[in-house]
């Protein structure tokens, strides 16, 4: 039997509820665990409903409070490690986890990745089609790292790199709950080290794929991603080195299947209001790591009003300025914690007003075309 964990902290009460449900109704389900920080967010509100879900369905539905686990910020990864520690203390044989913000999980994605595991993956994570502006870090920071730093193997190839759903057999809980990788990785660099270091353990590897997409809430301005984008950049960093999947590790994935059309007209973000962004103060610090940087990219981010600010950042120049932050970004420093806010504002905006609207099978093929370009580079200079 399997266990379903959801971390959360401030999505709606009554979304993760129903998402605890839906885990609990299944059959293959024995035991749903909800884990957040005890304070700052919807605990309170989902433990008060828990236990008519637990009699609902007759079975274990716990609140968890996360510990403290991690030395980065405390976040979703001391969540996801609270629970890796406590399914391996219990020898749980397989263990699911979903992010709870999901609006539209429903019971195919539990079967689908049993099925994988019954035919004897080790690892399934999920991947689904997502707006061509959305997932602006795991195509601009994460799958371009990946492509740097594992050519060749599967794991640029993956899908949704920073999803948090995915389903763990005992050997992977086991072996990822005695990670130190893992273990100290408390913020939102969780899903990228997790997704590394199942991708390494050789236990078969599958991706299942949700056709329907995953519906979750989307953005304002992009503004709401740069912690996550600056932790994904760090975590993704700290890769570099590392040895990838050993070549013709076993890995599959589900056909591609036609993508909803309202899906794929879909805005992700708030592109205006992200255009604003670029307007922030610049600290002298700033400055002076800007100044620092190639011509051809400092003329792009320090910015006189006549300069173009953003329609520059081509695939090209992204990579060159990628590079950089992969070897230099200091997590905890204001002024690179800035500059690659910026940088990665000026690429993401770039191609939302290029190839992102050109339609939806384009933008994807040329997104797809760039971490290529990005493997093959990384190959040949190896
Ligand atoms: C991503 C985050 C934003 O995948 O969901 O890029």
């Amino acid at each position: 039997m399997s266990l379903a964990v959801f971390p959360f902290k401030t999505e709606e009460p009554s979304l993760v509820v129903s998402n605890l449900a839906t885990a609990a109704a299944h059959p293959a389900i024995d035991e749903v665990w909800a884990v957040a920080p005890e304070v700052g967010g919807a605990e309170a509100a989902v433990r008060a409903m828990a236990p008519e879900v637990s009699g609902a369905h007759a079975k274990p539905v716990e609140v968890i409070i996360q510990e403290r686990l991690g030395t980065y910020r405390s976040g979703k990864g001391d969540a996801m490690n609270t629970a890796l520690t406590l399914a391996a203390e219990q020898g749980r044989d397989r263990v699911h986890f979903y992010d709870a913000d999901i609006t539209n999980f429903e019971a195919s994605w539990i079967d689908g990745a049993e099925r994988a595991a019954d035919r004897g993956f080790g690892v399934v994570r999920h991947r689904f089609p997502r707006a061509a502006t959305d997932a602006m870090i795991t195509w601009m920071i994460t799958r371009p790292a990946l492509a740097r730093l594992f050519p060749g193997t599967f794991l640029p190839r993956l899908d949704q790199p920073l999803g948090g759903e995915v389903l763990l057999t005992r050997p992977a809980v086991e072996t990822l709950a005695a990670s130190d990788l893992v273990r100290s990785r408390s913020d939102w660099g969780i899903d990228t080290v997790l997704t590394y270091a199942t991708s390494v353990m050789d236990l078969g590897f599958y991706e299942h794929h949700v056709a329907d997409g995953k519906r979750h809430a989307l953005y304002g301005s992009l503004d709401e991603l740069r912690e996550m984008l600056i932790e994904c950049l760090d975590a993704v960093a700290s890769l570099s080195g590392r040895p990838g999947p050993r070549p013709g590790a076993r890995h599959a994935t589900d056909p591609p299947a036609p993508v909803p059309e309202d899906l794929k007209q879909t805005t992700a973000y708030d592109v205006e209001a992200t255009v604003r962004l670029l307007d922030a103060e610049w600290s002298a610090d700033e400055i002076h790591l800007a100044e620092s940087l190639p011509p051809d990219l400092s003329y792009l981010v320090l910015d006189p009003p006549t300069r173009p600010r953003f329609e520059l950042m081509d695939a090209d120049r992204w990579h060159m300025a990628h590079g950089l932050l992969m070897e230099n970004f200091a997590l905890g420093d204001p002024a690179w914690e800035s500059l690659a806010f910026r940088l990665w504002l000026t690429r993401v905006l770039s191609y939302t007003t290029n190839q992102a609207r050109q339609g939806f099978d384009a933008a994807m093929e040329y997104l797809e075309s760039t971490i290529r370009r990005y493997e093959v580079i990384a190959a040949g200079s190896s």
